[in-house]
């Protein structure tokens, strides 16, 4: 089995619950959707996804933010704080100086934990209750940990996150800590977290809302429909490229199962999926070796350094659902260096938007392709930013201008201002 743009609609088989049900994308095996925990094929270990016997197109939308979205999701509803509906920026001075026809900063950021996952949570925590577990746990480089926190105590639920010591950004942190995290601070890199955390989440100690939890790339899957719709309205056909951060390259996943889905319910032409482009930190660079190398599988990088610590990851567990997405669509993927990112994430800023450093690797990534002729003058492009600028407030103070002190009179500080 292999993801495909043109694969048919599958028949509903006899485990599906209301049109809902799981399938190994692997060997194609089908589970009941809320029976069981599970996040892997109980056969093959592969990745499941999620699928449905009717597939929505763009008139069946209705309402603000990733509920809007209903019919393309397992819930009318989930456990909700307003997420989703986040700006699609002009930002035409960024956009002049890389050079193409048109580029809008899709920033998700302005979520209401300040990033994307929350679109991930509002249906993973919803999932948690209908499963009846107690305790909701992830691994995280910071922005999981923040949203699980926050949408785990709106619904009740107690949560645990185990996070790389010395690695994750204040903001992130000081979220996690009152919205009522338990936090583990893990003597190790992010990939070792995740290893812990599977291995509690297979022992029943706590439920796991990762990006391998097939229902969180669910709720993702509306950043892409929102930048399609977006689009629409704007230019009147869909973006040519999505430029994006990776990680775990759950994004990745989800944008690509989204347009998959619209192209089998016939609104979206195969030949009209935007190009799904994933740039990722030089220092930890692995999903970036597989496509350069044609390879069908990713390689785990052990030691992983970069300053945009929300993307420091060595081992991209969803690979496999990402790998066939930036190669059926005709994207690429491209690695930046520290000083690249930091150099967009001022750009970006000087466009009065607000981006922590792993949001500024798209435009990072962007203006190395354009630089290179991969990307065309003449394509229209969505950066996705993924954080806020308030999440990592060191890196931002160290990528801006330093505070100068003055004296507590005005004619010290007009002074000081004509030096
Ligand atoms: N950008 C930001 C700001 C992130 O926090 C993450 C992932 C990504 C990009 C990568 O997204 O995994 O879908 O490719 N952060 C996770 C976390 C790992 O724990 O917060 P991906």
């Amino acid at each position: 089995m292999s993801l495909s743009l043109s694969a048919e609609q599958p028949d509903q088989p006899a485990d599906a619950d209301e049109g809902v049900w799981l399938e190994c994308i692997e060997c194609g095996e089908t589970f009941a959707p809320f029976d069981d925990v599970r996040y892997t094929c109980d056969d093959c270990d592969g990745l499941l996804e999620v699928r449905y016997a009717d597939l929505p197109t763009f008139d069946d939308f209705e309402g603000e933010g990733v509920w809007r979205y209903a019919d393309a999701l397992p819930f009318e509803a989930g456990v909700s704080i307003q997420e989703g509906a986040t700006p699609l920026y002009e930002v035409p001075r960024l956009e002049d100086e890389i050079g193409i026809e048109a580029l809008r900063i899709k920033h998700e950021g302005m979520n209401p934990t300040g990033s994307f996952k929350d679109r991930g949570m509002t249906v993973g925590v919803k999932v948690a209750k209908e499963l009846g577990v107690g305790r909701l746990a992830c691994a995280s480089t910071g922005n999981t940990s923040a949203a699980l926190a926050a949408y785990g105590s709106r619904g009740g639920m107690q949560t645990l996150v185990l996070l790389p010591a010395g690695k994750v950004a204040a903001g992130k942190i000081a979220q996690a800590s009152l919205h009522g995290a338990r936090i583990l601070e893990v003597d190790g890199n992010f990939d070792a977290c995740l290893d812990i955390v599977q291995e509690l989440a297979g022992q029943g100690e706590a439920y796991l809302l990762n990006s391998l939890n097939p229902f969180r790339l669910e709720g993702q899957k509306t950043i892409g429909l929102e930048i399609l719709e977006g689009f629409l309205a704007d230019y009147d056909a869909v973006p040519d490229r999505i430029v994006l951060p990776v990680g775990n390259a759950g994004n990745t996943s989800a944008l690509y199962k989204a347009f998959r889905e619209l192209v089998q319910a016939g609104a979206l032409d195969e030949d009209d999926v935007p190009k799904l482009t994933g740039v990722q930190a030089e220092g930890a660079a692995p999903m970036v070796e597989a496509i350069e190398n044609g390879a069908d599988e990713v390689r785990r990088w052990d030691d992983v350094e970069t300053r945009a610590t929300a993307i420091r990851i060595g081992n991209p567990v969803n690979a496999p659902k990402a790998l066939p997405g930036i190669r059926e669509t005709g994207g690429t993927a491209v690695a930046v260096s520290d000083e690249e990112i930091t150099e967009a994430q001022r750009d970006i800023a000087a466009e009065g938007i607000g981006v922590e450093p792993a949001s500024a690797a798209s435009v990072a990534g962007l203006r190395k392709l354009r630089a290179e002729g991969i990307v065309d003058d003449d394509e229209r492009v969505a950066c996705l930013t993924t954080g806020h600028l308030l999440k990592d407030p060191d890196a931002a103070a160290a990528a801006g201008s330093e505070p100068e002190p003055v004296p507590a009179d005005t004619d010290g500080v007009l002074d000081h201002l004509q030096e």
